[in-house]
């Protein structure tokens, strides 16, 4: 399994920002995260193709936003802020020796935030960044490979993926606040803690999590339901309106 990262921006203080009060961000520090962040996945097994950083875009270390990827393809998708859609160009360069692409395009808008694949499920969450027309564009790429696209609203958050992510093969991680579980047919569920809003993007590699030390309420539903975690801090990352699945494109070689 290959991740794709990149380096945090010197820019990232000058983040999109939808539902956080803007804080000062310690860039040594988030940087530092980062490089932890890596690291565990190093140490999970996974090769890291770290790109290098875009000074212009503040956003450009989550670059889970820039794209779907697939074992049969990978679509580069057209994120819905402005000031991100430059971040596609160079995921578009660093994808292309290993998949076919597809490109979402214009009007359409989708942040892969929004994009939750649970086997041959795709759900799209319907968000302030993402539009029906990209949903139905995906589907018409993704018509050959047998998945299914289904649409989700979400509300009270930037990304379907800020309330729902994967836990294990059969398990979802959910704050119900956010989406509605019956949307998700079939799946069991861990709640978030209430108390912890955040909590319910955990990057599921397969057999295990890493999971943000922030959430330990949550944290102890995860391990009570036998799921095993890798720890790491982001809450500076977390200031820029970013999450685990979003520093990473996780692809199979
Ligand atoms: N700062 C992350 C985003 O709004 O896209």
């Amino acid at each position: 399994m290959i991740a794709i990262t990149r380096e945090v921006s010197r820019s990232i203080i000058h983040c999109e920002l939808t539902h956080l009060e803007r804080r000062p961000i310690d860039i040594q520090r988030a940087r530092a995260q980062h490089a932890e962040y890596e690291a565990a996945l190093k140490h999970l097994g996974l090769a890291v193709l770290s790109l290098p950083e875009e000074p212009s875009l503040a956003d450009s270390v989550f670059v889970e936003d820039t794209a779907l990827v697939l074992d049969e393809c990978a679509i580069i998708l057209r994120p819905g802020a402005d000031s991100r859609k430059p971040e596609t160009e160079s995921i578009a360069k660093a994808l292309s020796p290993y998949r076919k692409l597809f490109t979402i395009q214009a009007p359409a808008r989708v942040d892969g935030g929004d994009i939750l694949r649970v086997g041959r499920q795709v759900y799209i969450g319907l968000s302030t960044r993402s539009d029906t027309n990209a949903a139905e564009q995906i589907q018409d790429f993704l018509q050959p490979y047998s998945y299914e696209v289904q649409v989700v609203r979400v509300t009270g958050c930037l990304h379907l993926k800020s309330a729902v992510t994967q836990a294990a093969e059969d398990t979802l991680l959910i704050n119900p606040a956010w989406v509605d579980p019956g949307n998700f047919a079939g799946m069991k569920f861990i709640e978030s803690d209430p108390s912890e809003a955040y909590a319910a993007n955990a990057l599921w590699l397969g057999d295990s999590v890493l999971y943000p030390k922030a959430f330990p309420r949550t944290r102890k539903k995860l391990m009570d339901a036998g799921i095993k975690i890798t720890d790491v801090d982001a809450d500076e990352l977390a200031k820029a309106e970013g999450a685990l699945t979003c520093c990473s494109l996780l692809l199979r070689e």
